[in-house]
């Protein structure tokens, strides 16, 4: 299959190019764009077969449930059984936006999604091209990131393009993403918000609009040995195909954490990349050479590191290193959803600084 790229520079302009994504949907096929969050892999969300497609693409294990993307109210009353207080608050405050609400679903939304679930995970996205594609469709999308399954989700139609290629008719190019982590996940059938993954909507949002009281973390994210209620956070992910070590800890120890182990590890006769903050990697020059950095942002700088950081995992794919090292960062804010990918990448393989 030829895997046609079509850039959307202006939604108004470009209503052709969107008609056209919009009937490929309709009619059972598969169609890559950008959100705000990462690159997602669409389908007709109420289409099972359509679906089934999604999951051929990406080798993606039949049991992982598929979130719907939706452009507006009526959609989301069109698949939710119920839309609970808590999750009205959270539309109200964070939709369209980085967030996905688990809900109770509605008989229209086919098993063969949710894996089985009796909810449905609805995600209301802010881009423009997402929206109008969502539009042209005329019914909600089911999109996972659209990348290999278990690889770093794509943040650009290049990137989505090196995992998709010939596998999909479809790829709308919007440019980068703006926040390049995935959203965030909260559950809305209990009396508590909780998370299930983290995400640009961060913790401490939640907090502030709900009450301390009424937030929760998903038990498997705080490290306890529990599966996690996100079907999908229990699989192996965003790998970068070298194994990944984190060095965490003090920001002012990291330089000489990461010269020690580099060359520790070279001295065992390995090539080494590393991914890590401007500061870091200025102190690696003497001993690393450029084209194993991965520069993910200034220390600290959290929005920049975000967007970057798939980007830089995959950014090891054509090059000869052996094992990667990778600088962890703060866990608060959008930190915690930073860590959570970068845990996963790593298989939570950790140095402290
Ligand atoms: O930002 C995003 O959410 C991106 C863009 C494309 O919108 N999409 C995305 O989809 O990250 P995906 O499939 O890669 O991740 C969705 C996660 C999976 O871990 C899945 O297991 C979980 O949501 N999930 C889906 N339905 C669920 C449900 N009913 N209950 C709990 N978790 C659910
Ligand atoms: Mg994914």
């Amino acid at each position: 299959m030829i895997t046609k790229i079509v850039k959307i520079e202006q939604v108004k302009e470009q209503k052709e190019a969107l008609h056209e994504a919009g009937e490929i949907l309709r009619s059972g096929g598969l169609v890559a764009f950008p959100t705000e969050t990462v690159y997602g892999l669409g389908a007709n969300g109420l289409d099972a077969e359509a679906c089934a497609g999604i999951y051929a693409a990406k080798g993606r294990p039949s049991d992982n449930p598929l979130i719907l993307h939706v452009a507006n109210r009526s959609m989301v009353e069109q698949i939710a059984a119920v839309i609970p207080p808590l999750a009205e608050k959270l539309m109200a405050a964070f939709c369209p936006g980085p967030i996905t609400l688990i809900m109770q679903r509605k008989a229209i939304v086919p098993d063969r999604i949710t894996g089985g679930l009796s909810t449905v995970g609805i995600r209301m996205p802010e881009n423009d091209v997402a929206r109008a594609l969502i539009q042209a469709a005329g019914v909600p999308i089911a999109a996972p990131s659209a990348n290999i399954s278990g690889r770093p989700s794509p943040t650009s139609a290049e990137l989505t393009a090196r995992d998709l290629d010939g596998r999909i008719p479809l790829i709308l190019d919007g440019g980068p993403c703006h926040f390049g982590v995935e959203s965030t996940i909260v559950d809305c059938t209990g009396n508590k918000a909780v998370i299930l993954r983290p995400g640009a909507i961060t913790r401490e949002m939640l907090v502030e609009l709900l009450g301390e009281e009424m937030v929760a973390m998903d038990p498997a994210l705080v490290g306890a040995d529990v599966v996690p209620r996100a079907p999908g956070m229990k699989y192996t992910h965003y790998a970068p195909k070298a194994p990944l070590t984190l060095i965490e800890g003090m920001p002012t120890r990291m330089v000489r954490a990461f010269q020690r182990e580099v060359v520790r590890l070279q001295g065992e006769g390995q090539v080494v990349g590393v991914m890590a903050s401007h500061e870091v990697l200025a102190g690696l020059k003497e001993i690393l050479p450029a084209e194993l950095m991965a520069d993910y942002g200034h220390q600290g700088n959290l929005p920049s590191i975000a967007a970057n950081i798939y980007e830089a995992l995959r950014s090891f794919d054509d090059k000869p290193a052996d094992v990667l090292l990778g600088e962890g960062t703060t866990d608060q804010g959008l930190g915690l959803a930073i860590m959570n990918r970068l845990h996963k990448a790593s298989g939570f393989r950790t140095i402290r600084a």
